[in-house]
């Protein structure tokens, strides 16, 4: 939901770093993209609508002077994806640039104030207000520090501010709100940035800045103040993730890079048992009900945590959609553990229910990326270990959620078995990746299909709703999974001739009541692509077409395992159909508007 970029250089030009900086965040944003550095006199600046790489052929973006600037790309919340809505925005005398991430809540009674004094808007947006503010705190005699204080002041929302000034023109000051923002400490150039791929390339030392807090980076170095303008000694963190994890290192895109990393994600991930195990300790005899509260695809993780914690640990667990969570939370107490699975740590719905569930109950955050929010807030965090995800379909990060939610159950019930049985599921996803080049066949088949369905039973029906998850968002095909007994209730009204049906079965109890909703669609015409284990003869004969699994796959592990091939599919589909799979239309990495 937009990234932004701020640095200022000892000795080189900024615009070219933050060329190379504000492409590492286009997951978050690709709609626009605009940079802006102040030199003597002038705010140089140059922004359009489109992918970075369209624009920047277009205007050479990295040819501007000047050794500190700020850079945007946006995913547009106020205002069409447009030269005029592209940030950075001026104030009046184009003399303070700002870029902006978030949502500022009260712009249009600021904005009628500022109109009646004289000042003239060009854009569409909420951020233009900011310089006009900015601007208006600088007329007064602040300097652009104090007058980004005074700014915040008036401002409500979420936001993470960035600005420069021709009058102080080798600085960057920049803050936030429930909006990322982390500040990085280069030997020779100072950063702020949304994310840390955006600053690998240059530094691994971070800070993190609490809301209200102040940043102002110059050549000298950088200085944080808090609300009540106290210089801050903050502990400067070194994160380990490398630039290369940022890069796609000879794949075509990020997202089929991401799958292929699943299986070392799972395994680092398993790895923290220990963290994990305390936790675990610490909470289980104090707690009776459990509450999942998520979104997308980390919504689809805490359903399969639903069915292992209620079967294995016999807790009462129910899951709750984050955007949803203020409309049926009344009932949490002491007594209950709110689990909070987000990838970013930043997804705005589920930071306003984590703070909500921090009055009454427990609160754990199952998050991928260290520092942001959701760590910071939650009473206990586990971190996936997935590395950086820049695909913005979640796929490493997804099987990620799901590892740290089976250890967590696992653990609870002291179940040994399936601690066993997870350590071997890498090697049961490098097996499907073998056969990449199956599902990669069969997609062909399907890249014009209008609806997709998905079905499984149990633990197979959240693999359900993330495969048809997966394919929407990559491929703009309609797609929906059902729990395959619900089918018959009907949305089998929809089933025709040549409809893809994706069914989901893994070995297990329910494998035959399965194969019956099979048959059924198959009567009405239904195209099967079955996804099965080897040695299913039923399911080999039946369906039209199958990918096959290790048959020690069975549907309680399947969750791990039999979602790659649907992520491969997707992923095949998208390419056929000459989409762009890393930056599908319409979305977002990390959506921090409620
Ligand atoms: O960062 P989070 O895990 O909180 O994000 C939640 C959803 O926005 C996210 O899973 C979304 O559905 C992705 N586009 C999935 O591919």
């Amino acid at each position: 939901m937009c990234g932004i970029v701020g640095c200022v250089l000892k000795d080189d030009d900024a615009a070219p770093v933050l060329l190379d900086s504000i492409s590492k965040l286009e997951y978050r944003g690709y709609d626009s993209i605009g940079i802006a550095t102040a030199t003597g006199n002038t705010i140089n600046l140059k922004k359009g609508a489109g992918k970075i790489a369209e624009v920047d052929a277009e205007l050479d973006l990295a040819d501007l002077p000047g050794n500190c600037g700020i850079a945007h790309v946006r995913w547009a919340t106020h205002g069409d994806p447009s030269e005029i809505n592209s940030h950075p925005h001026l104030d009046e005398n184009n003399a303070i640039a700002v870029v902006h991430n978030g949502i500022i809540e009260n712009y249009l009674a600021i904005k009628e104030e500022l109109e009646k004094e004289g000042h003239e808007f060009k854009s569409d947006t909420d951020t233009e207000v900011i310089p006009h503010l900015l601007e208006k705190f600088v007329d007064e005699g602040c300097d652009l520090e104090l007058a980004l204080r005074k700014t915040i002041d008036i401002i409500h929302g979420a936001y993470a501010i960035a600005a420069i000034s021709i009058k102080e023109p080798n600085k960057v000051v920049a803050t936030r709100k429930d909006s990322p923002l982390i500040v990085g400490v280069g030997e020779k150039e100072y950063f702020v940035a949304s994310d840390f791929p955006a600053i690998l390339k240059y530094t691994n030392n971070i800070i993190y800045l609490e809301e209200g807090e102040i940043v102002t980076l110059t050549g000298d170095g950088i200085t944080i103040k808090d609300s009540e303008d106290n210089i801050l000694d903050k502990e400067v963190d070194v994160i380990d993730w490398s630039p290369e994890m940022a890069q796609k290192e000879g794949y075509d895109h990020f997202m089929i890079k991401e799958i292929h990393e699943q299986d070392i994600a799972i395994k680092n991930t398993l790895a923290e048992r220990e963290i994990v195990k305390k936790i675990v300790d610490e909470i289980k005899d104090d707690i009776n009900r459990v509450a999942f509260v998520a979104c997308g695809t980390s919504y689809h993780a805490s359903l399969t945590g639903k069915y292992l914690i209620e079967t294995l640990a016999g807790i009462p667990t129910e899951v709750l959609l984050a955007s949803e969570f203020k409309y049926s939370q009344k009932s949490l107490n002491d007594k209950t553990l709110v689990i909070f699975i987000t990838q970013s740590g930043e997804t705005a719905d589920t930071l306003k229910a984590l703070d909500v569930a921090n009055e009454t109950s427990k609160t754990l955050a199952i998050v991928n990326v260290a520092g942001s929010s959701a760590t910071r807030k939650a009473q206990y965090v586990i971190q996936t270990q997935a590395g950086p995800e820049i695909g913005v379909a979640a796929t490493k990060t997804y099987v990620s959620q799901l590892a740290s939610i089976y250890l967590f159950a696992a653990l609870l019930a002291d179940n040994k078995e399936l601690l066993e049985k997870l350590d071997k599921v890498p090697d049961y996803i490098n097996e499907v990746l073998e056969n990449e080049d199956k599902i990669k066949d069969i997609s062909r088949k399907y890249r014009f299909a209008r609806d997709f369905f998905y079905i499984g039973r149990g633990y197979s029906y959240p693999i359900a709703l993330e495969g048809a998850l997966k394919l929407k968002e990559i491929t703009y095909i309609h797609g929906e999974g059902y729990a395959a007994g619900e089918l018959k209730h009907g949305p089998i009204a929809l089933i025709d001739d040549g409809i893809p049906v994706v069914a989901i079965l893994p070995p297990g109890d329910d494998h035959k009541k399965t194969m019956s909703n099979l048959e059924e669609v198959q009567a009405r015409g239904a195209d099967v692509l079955g996804i099965g284990s080897y040695g299913d003869e039923d399911l080999i004969t039946k369906a039209q077409d199958t990918f096959l699994i290790n048959s020690e796959v069975d549907d309680i592990i399947a969750p791990l395992v039999y979602i790659v091939p649907l992520q491969i599919l997707s992923y095949y589909v998208a390419v056929a159909r000459d989409l762009d799979p890393d930056k599908p239309k319409n979305l977002a990495k990390c959506v921090t508007v409620e």
